[in-house]
């Protein structure tokens, strides 16, 4: 088979390693003037302080962007890009999970090429220009670190659209698992499956090939064996560092190959009640398991003993029935609500979450084919599902 891969992001991986930001970023000669981009919960959990501190020491100028939101959204992106205009800053530093690294990778884009995220998506602007993207995740989950793809949101219509393009891979990821220990027990929970979601759809999706999935087995393995213990102790460093090292490497699986069905359903359900992505992938994971496993048999039994779930002498059958009892039981250990108890989940809309499922540009990248009955049957499947 053909295939390619790239990764120029420089990747920076350790206990502490985020004390060595100001020389990292004097190594890499970035520019003096920084535009920080961080959530409110990393700011009020303090891990923004003692790198602004580090900076200002080290002499570079920090202008501060924290309107970050779950699910960001365009606006705010726009708002960002026009402030870093203005401040006349050199280079990006992202502090904080998936929405905080996908704003700065948006803002980034807007502030040098101009336009607004639509324009990208829709009418094919160019990806001229980029600002450069440091990125320190303080979660573990979303590989956004070093992907080249930001979601955002469109806040008129709800929209989430997917700005995908080689500019956008950071050029600098400080993973430091020091910095995971204050996250809270459910977002734990909750982008630790979503780092497994994108390990398992960027292995077995139509587009994967050999590197990913090398990226992606590793992946599996270590994140099923670590995520109940990072969830159940969250001062245990080793479980966090696993958590990171698994969450990076699901990146580099599918920043190169695709998301496919779980995303397709989990990006909808996020478009319409903002439920954190993390949780919308956990409530469909199985389902899209069970129904892509009667197209691609051999294949899902493989998954089931890449996750430890399964052995060498189960057969594929068997193999298939262990991986859906124990992907259902992971995230039921994990607290993750029923997609039934989810707020502002309403029967009336699942023809709208059908179709922005179906449009989705992964769709076609689902190992088995998916249709928008397929994909109305799994929503009633998990619907179907009772409280945990
Ligand atoms: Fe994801």
């Amino acid at each position: 088979m053909n295939f390619s891969y790239h990764c120029p992001t420089r990747i920076e991986f350790g206990m502490g390693k985020s004390q060595g930001l100001a020389g990292l970023l004097e190594e890499m000669q970035l520019g003096p003037r920084l535009f920080a981009v961080a959530d409110p919960g990393v700011v009020s959990a303090g891990l923004l302080d003692p790198l602004i501190f580090q900076l200002t020491h080290a002499g570079y100028s920090v202008e501060m962007f924290a309107q970050v939101m779950q699910n960001p959204r365009d606006t705010d992106c726009v708002a960002g890009a026009e402030q870093f205009r203005e401040a006349g800053c050199d280079a990006l530093l992202a502090v904080g999970g998936g929405s905080a690294m996908d704003t700065a990778k948006a803002i980034a884009l807007l502030a040098k090429s101009g336009g607004v995220p639509a324009e990208y998506v829709d009418e094919g602007r160019a990806y001229k220009e980029m600002a450069s993207v440091v990125c320190l995740p303080t979660t573990a989950g979303t590989g956004s670190e070093v992907t080249r793809s930001a979601v955002i949101t469109e806040a008129q219509t709800h929209r989430k659209m997917t700005l995908k393009h080689a500019h956008l891979r950071p050029k600098l990821a400080i993973l430091d698992p020091l910095l995971t220990l204050s996250v809270p027990p459910q977002v734990t929970a909750a982008t630790g499956i979503d780092a497994l979601v994108h390990a398992i759809e960027g292995t077995t999706c139509t587009v994967t090939q050999p590197i990913s999935q090398a990226f992606g087995v590793r992946a599996m393995a270590q994140i099923v064996s670590a995520l109940p213990r990072a969830y159940a102790q969250g001062q245990d460093l080793d479980a966090r560092s696993q958590m990171m090292e698994g969450s990076l490497l699901a990146g580099l699986c599918f920043g190169s190959a695709d998301v496919a069905a779980v995303h397709c359903l989990a990006e909808a359900l996020g478009s319409l009640y903002d439920t954190p992505h993390g949780v919308a992938n956990a409530v469909f994971l199985p389902h899209v398991l069970r129904f892509n496993a009667k197209g691609a048999m051999d294949l899902h039994a493989q998954v089931a003993r890449w996750l430890g779930l399964a052995g060498e002498e189960d057969g594929a059958e068997q193999a298939v029935a262990l991986l859906l009892a124990g992907v259902s039981s992971l995230i039921h250990n994990l607290g993750i609500p029923a997609l039934r108890n989810l707020p502002g989940v309403r029967e009336e809309d699942f023809p709208q979450l059908v179709e922005l499922a179906f449009a989705n540009n992964s769709t076609p990248s689902n190992v088995r084919p998916i249709t928008r009955k397929d994909y109305e049957d799994i929503l009633w499947e998990a619907f179907s599902q009772p409280s945990s």
